[in-house]
């Protein structure tokens, strides 16, 4: 059976037994399901493939700060994907697993100069810009290289989008995106510069977007700008639609990806384009759990702390977004519930994964699985209350892999000194 699933009462990922896991791999350890990542990679697939025309189906490109293990990007490499990068660590990382230029964007926020250098250098596909600052950078990098970039200038569509405030990008008052009328602007600008070419428009308006109504005004701004910019005499060959679907965390409504494709193929294909797509936590959030330890039961007169070996540093969504994770025990999960507030070791009050939950009784020694983990989980960890950062382990079938191993205490201090005059 693929992905995570109980057999005789034990959670196993694939044909894996998690306690075999952490046998060999310790805990708090990161274990993916490569047979999840390549089911929602189909499945974005088979929605677009349904509705949309063979030659203007996406190229998706993922939004490698989701999950960043080179393993994961080559097995997406494998299938198929395009990569979105962010940094010039992200370009590495995608070059290392595989991915030519041809198939990454950069989507960046502030581009620095040695990561557009890096990005002109590898060739990549186009550069997002998000601002007239940074297309002067970009020309000016590329003129320097005797380059011409093409460039995409990114749509601020003024709409909410996103499971939470901190994850929405696309009303005017974020720092994201441009509005319609300075994207004239700049395509303008751009018109006139020798090394860029402006080729089209992009949109991203947040993540865990989970109604295709967020969406459909998104796309119908872009659509219109596509209008205008044209009637001014301007190509617009490439749209990039951004990415933003969601995952099950809780009980939520998924999107519904075919109404989406609909969407897509009502008002950008018409539009005659190339277009590319964004998705990250889609990709692999539901691919992944937090396997970990319980340390102690601390009861005190008000609560059941379940004190967990994995805290806020490995996985911080809790703490940041007041992200809810399924929280459950790897075996015995038919135990009567008991109310825990589940907590790790770091000295934050904020280092709670779950406040007030009923779980099936948890024992100290017992292994839980924190579920939903594989989408900024390992990525946003931290090597906070100098823990070091987890293992990471890959499943596919009978195979499983260590694809990175747990930090040591000699790497925590890595790169440290203590000056001379100290000594
Ligand atoms: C520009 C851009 N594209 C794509 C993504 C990926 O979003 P998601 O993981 O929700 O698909 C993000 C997330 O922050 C982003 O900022």
């Amino acid at each position: 059976m693929e992905g995570f699933h109980r057999k005789n009462g034990v959670l196993h990922v694939d044909n894996i037994p998690l306690p075999e896991i952490a046998k060999t791999a310790g805990t708090p350890t990161y274990v993916y399901s490569a047979s999840i990542i390549r089911q929602q990679f189909s499945a974005l697939r088979e929605s677009f493939s349904k509705f949309l025309p063979a030659d203007r189906q996406p190229l998706l490109c993922y939004a490698c700060k989701a999950n960043s293990n080179i393993a994961i990007l080559k097995l997406l490499q494998g299938l198929g994907a395009g990569l979105e990068i962010v940094s010039e660590g992200e370009l590495y990382r995608g070059a290392k697993a595989g991915f030519t230029g041809d198939k990454i964007i950069s989507t960046s926020f502030g581009k620095e100069e040695e990561e557009i250098k890096a990005c002109l250098s590898a060739n990549i596909h186009q550069f997002n810009i998000e601002s007239p600052d940074e297309l002067a950078h970009v020309n000016r990098y590329a003129g320097e290289s005797g380059k011409v970039a093409k460039v995409l200038f990114r749509l601020n569509p003024d709409v909410q989008g996103g499971g939470h405030s901190k994850i929405q990008t696309g009303k005017k008052t974020h720092k994201f995106g441009n509005s319609a009328t300075r994207i004239l602007e700049l395509y303008k600008i751009a018109t006139e510069m020798e090394n860029v070419e402006p080729v089209g428009v992009s949109v991203h308006i947040g993540s865990q977007v989970s109604t295709v109504s967020a969406f459909k005004p998104a796309f119908e701004r872009l659509a219109e700008l596509v209008q205008t910019l044209r009637e001014q005499g301007h190509k617009v060959t490439r749209l990039d639609i951004g990415g933003g679907f969601p995952i099950v965390y809780k009980d939520e409504d998924l999107l519904d990806l075919d109404a989406y494709a609909r969407w897509v193929n009502d008002i950008i294909v018409p539009l005659d384009t190339e277009i590319q797509m964004e998705p990250g936590r889609y990709m692999v959030g539901n691919a992944g759990i937090l396997l970990t330890e319980t340390l102690y039961i601390k009861k005190t007169q008000v609560r059941n702390f379940l004190v967990l070996d994995a805290a806020m540093n490995d996985l911080m969504r809790p703490a940041l977004y007041d992200a809810w994770h399924g929280i459950e025990p790897v075996s015995n999960a038919d135990r009567t519930p008991v109310t825990y507030d589940v907590v790790g070791p770091v000295c934050e009050s904020g280092d709670i994964f779950a406040a007030n939950r009923d779980i099936p009784e948890i024992r100290e020694g017992e292994l839980v699985a924190i579920r939903s983990a594989g989408a900024y989980g390992f990525s946003m960890a931290s090597n906070y209350n100098s823990r070091p950062l987890p293992a990471e382990i890959m499943v596919d079938g009978d195979n499983v892999a260590t694809i990175r191993e747990r930090q040591t205490m000699p790497d925590l201090i890595k790169g440290e000194s203590i000056p001379d005059w100290l000594k």
